[in-house]
């Protein structure tokens, strides 16, 4: 078994990772508090939606890097359960970051949203719509589950001393 991610899979996940950070940082804080009739919306709209289309085209060619490559043993924790909890949290992860994508397509297009970003269409007043707070909760979701992930890699590296970080890097230990 090989002592690290296959180096496809390592460059699409930090260029994922700077992706999804920024859609959710940007998306929650600068994007969302924005009113509908404030001209810097199309622009953050612009940006966001590009970025999420980027984002969705990278996760499918991740999914298929992820399960045609040989990946390194999982990792020790030393606890039965922790062990079960990563792969797990690993999944979950890409089942998020694919809810974002799609749902963010399924209601800016129900309220012709594309055609004001991308066209000449007005923008729409609301963008009520159950895809809409799927959006928000799979954002929040998807913000805690990051937030153990980062936790999990560095009490990795720094608690447990195991050197997991380098199966997740270019170079070889
Ligand atoms: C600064 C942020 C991050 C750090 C330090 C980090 C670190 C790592 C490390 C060390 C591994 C290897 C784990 C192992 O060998 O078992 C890994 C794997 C993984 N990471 Fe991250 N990660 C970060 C951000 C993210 C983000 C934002 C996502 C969101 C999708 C993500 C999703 C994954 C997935 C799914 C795997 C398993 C490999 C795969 O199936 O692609 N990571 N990460
Ligand atoms: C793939 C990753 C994506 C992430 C991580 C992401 C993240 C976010 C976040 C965090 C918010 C704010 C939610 C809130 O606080 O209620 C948001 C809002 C939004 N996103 Fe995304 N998004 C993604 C993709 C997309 C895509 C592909 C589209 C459309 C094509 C899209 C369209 C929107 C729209 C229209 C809003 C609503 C802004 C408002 O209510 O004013 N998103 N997104």
């Amino acid at each position: 078994m090989p002592d690290r991610y296959h180096p496809a899979l390592v460059v699409l996940h930090w260029l994922l990772a700077f992706c999804l950070i920024g859609l959710l940082i940007a998306g929650s804080t600068v994007l969302a508090p924005l009113p509908n009739t404030d001209p810097a919306k199309l622009i953050s709209f612009r940006l966001h939606m590009g970025l999420g289309l980027i984002t969705l085209l990278l996760m499918v060619l991740r999914l298929a890097v992820r399960l045609t490559t040989r990946r390194p043993a999982p990792a020790d924790t030393g606890n039965a359960w922790l062990n079960r909890l990563a792969p797990a949290t690993h999944w979950a992860l890409y089942i998020l970051a694919f809810t974002m994508a799609l749902s963010g397509m399924v209601f800016s297009r129900a309220s012709g949203l594309p055609d004001a970003v991308f066209g000449a269409g007005a923008m729409p007043a609301s963008f009520d719509h159950s895809a809409r707070t799927l959006h928000t909760i799979a954002s929040r979701l998807l913000m805690a589950l990051i937030t153990l992930h980062i936790a999990a890699a560095l009490w990795h590296q720094f608690i447990r001393r195991d050197g997991l970080m380098s199966r997740m890097a270019l170079r070889r230990r």
